[in-house]
């Protein structure tokens, strides 16, 4: 049997985060540059059933079985093969890298996950398609994130900028435009649950003031998209920088953060935010593309331990 890869990008938010788990619209889009990768190949001497999973970037060498119960990827796999209705699958082993920074709001969980879904789907002749994959890479996210909303494993399975909210199907949308987004990482990690923890005890305390700004964001979300549809790309930075203004509401802008965005600003960004769940993580800054380097480097000296330019297309 042949070799089986796959992969899977990385993602941002560029609106509505926090607020999309509360009903409210978002937009996620793709990150091409930096990928998660499943290889797997069939094992034909080893006994049926055997998987064994090797990710050494996390140095993990084990079979499938001696991982703990809820392991993420045990719970993938076993998922999968669930869902394949494949009780003793051909023995193999399933490699994982990737290039994604880990718990920076890239989203590197969803891709691992939809890179293993998908390569594990095709080596069994059973390819399953991107909604069916983003299904079950939410199993795997309900182990990372808690309650996450849904969209990480949305915008990862389908790799194509997407307009989401709960519980709906998913719509994606042309983007009149290409434009470019520089990523800076505050090199502080944190865990999503944990932010979306604290929104929620916020959220608690003044459900009538966070309902208000959540409207807020899901208006600018649905802004945000009309100016990507037709292509009103100079609209979009003051947007980024409203939607920012609401994030700090919240409570999930840091320090770091704002000198990140601050120095975005600086150095010629046209409107800049935090992305993801904030606390740390990522911040994103939309830029003309020739001042992009420029940007990259006016973050690196902001304090940034990361960037990536990407062109939203
Ligand atoms: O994992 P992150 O950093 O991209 O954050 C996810 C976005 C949230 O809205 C904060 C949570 C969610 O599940 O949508």
């Amino acid at each position: 049997m042949p070799a089986i890869s796959a992969s899977a990008p990385a993602k941002i938010i560029l609106f509505g985060e926090h607020a999309v788990v509360y009903g409210r619209p978002a937009i996620a889009v793709p990150v091409d540059q930096v990928k998660a990768r499943a290889a797997i190949q069939a094992e034909p001497l080893a006994r049926q059933g055997i998987i064994k999973i090797e990710a050494p970037e996390i140095n993990l060498a084990s079979t499938l079985e001696q991982l703990p119960r809820d392991h993420p990827l045990r719970v993938t796999i076993e998922n999968v093969l669930a869902a394949l209705k494949v009780t003793s699958p051909p023995a193999f082993t399933l490699r994982i890298s990737s290039t994604i920074p880990l718990a920076s709001g890239l989203g590197s969980g969803a891709a691992v996950s939809v890179a293993v879904i998908r390569a594990v789907s095709s080596f069994l002749g059973k390819p399953l398609d991107d909604q069916r994959i983003s299904d079950l890479a939410y199993q795997t996210e309900l182990i990372y994130h808690g309650t996450p909303s849904g969209i990480d494993n949305t915008v990862v399975a389908f790799d194509k900028p997407v307009y989401f909210m709960q519980g709906k199907p998913i719509q994606t949308f042309p983007i009149q435009h290409p434009f470019t987004i520089i990523i800076g990482d505050t090199g502080v990690c944190n865990s999503t649950a944990e932010m979306v923890g604290y929104v929620r005890a916020r959220w608690q305390v003044d459900p009538t003031g966070f309902e208000t700004i959540f409207d807020q964001i899901g208006s600018i979300t649905n802004q945000g998209r009309q100016a990507i549809q037709h292509g009103r790309i100079n609209d979009l930075g003051p947007m980024l920088d409203e939607n920012q203004v609401l994030l700090q509401q919240l409570g999930v802008s840091t320090p770091a953060l704002e000198r990140l965005i601050n120095a975005a600003h600086q150095a010629g960004a046209s409107g800049a935010k935090l992305s993801g769940k904030g606390g740390g993580g990522n911040m994103i800054a939309l830029a003309d593309p020739q001042d992009a380097p420029f940007i990259s480097s006016a973050l690196y000296a902001a304090g940034a331990v990361r960037t990536i330019i990407t062109q939203v297309h």
